[in-house]
């Protein structure tokens, strides 16, 4: 199975319970939102988004006259995020069951959110694919999991069996911001549950070197 696929696997499992385990990341996800400086009338994009559990923070933040565009690969996790937009009757949220590294969507995004999306941060194509959608000087927010610092040495077993079940590319925790990182000036990133998390945000820079 490549990557995507083990990805597909785990949340076929994940999807039922995802929100009620996902209930106490809620503050450090409106921190991460907040981050985005969202402005009523923008389009924000939300990476990976799961089953939506964002979609209703980013609606508040660029009103009815924005748009919020999302896209999820799992099928499990994006019919729970169509349930939810149906639910609600949000005409403004467009999302697609479609995988990073070939997404396609109908707009530039203004500001982009990578919340816990690992798999996808580590994947040189689907960041690629992701930026190339979205308008220079747009801001970016991201949040995850990290090795903690090398000198605590074992710690970072705890870190990686904390990943091992959602991500393909479990391993890959030191730098997970890098690629995205990369593509952003300024770009700063601080540590959050005790060096076990991440809060990173920056500016896109465009795609010229
Ligand atoms: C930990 S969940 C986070 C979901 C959501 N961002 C949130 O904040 O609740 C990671 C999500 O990324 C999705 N994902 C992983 N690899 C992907 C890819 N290549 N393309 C699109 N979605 C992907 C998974 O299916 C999963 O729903």
């Amino acid at each position: 199975m490549n990557p995507n696929q083990v990805s597909i696997e785990l949340y076929r499992s994940k999807a039922a319970g995802y929100d009620a385990s996902a209930e106490f990341t809620m503050p450090l996800r409106r921190r991460t939102i907040a981050l985005l400086q969202l402005q009523p009338g923008q389009t924000v994009l939300d990476v990976g988004a799961g089953t939506g559990l964002s979609y209703a923070l980013l609606r508040d933040a660029v009103g009815e006259t924005g748009q919020v565009l999302a896209f999820e690969q799992s099928p499990d996790m994006f019919a729970l995020a169509h349930q939810r937009v149906q639910t609600a009757r949000w005409a403004n949220v467009w999302h697609a069951n479609a995988p990073a590294e070939t997404v396609q969507l109908p707009a530039l995004a203004d500001a982009v959110l990578f919340n816990y999306t690992h798999d996808i941060c580590r994947t040189p194509e689907a960041v690629a694919n992701i930026l190339r959608q979205v308008k220079p000087g747009a801001r970016v927010a991201m949040a995850g999991i990290k090795f903690f610092p090398w000198w605590t040495g074992p710690l970072n077993i705890v870190a990686w069996l904390k990943n091992r079940p959602y991500n393909a590319k479990a391993a890959d925790l030191w730098e997970p911001w890098s690629h995205v990182a990369a593509r952003c000036d300024p770009f700063h990133w601080s540590s959050t549950q005790w060096g076990m998390g991440y809060i990173a945000s920056g500016i896109y820079r465009g795609n010229a070197p």
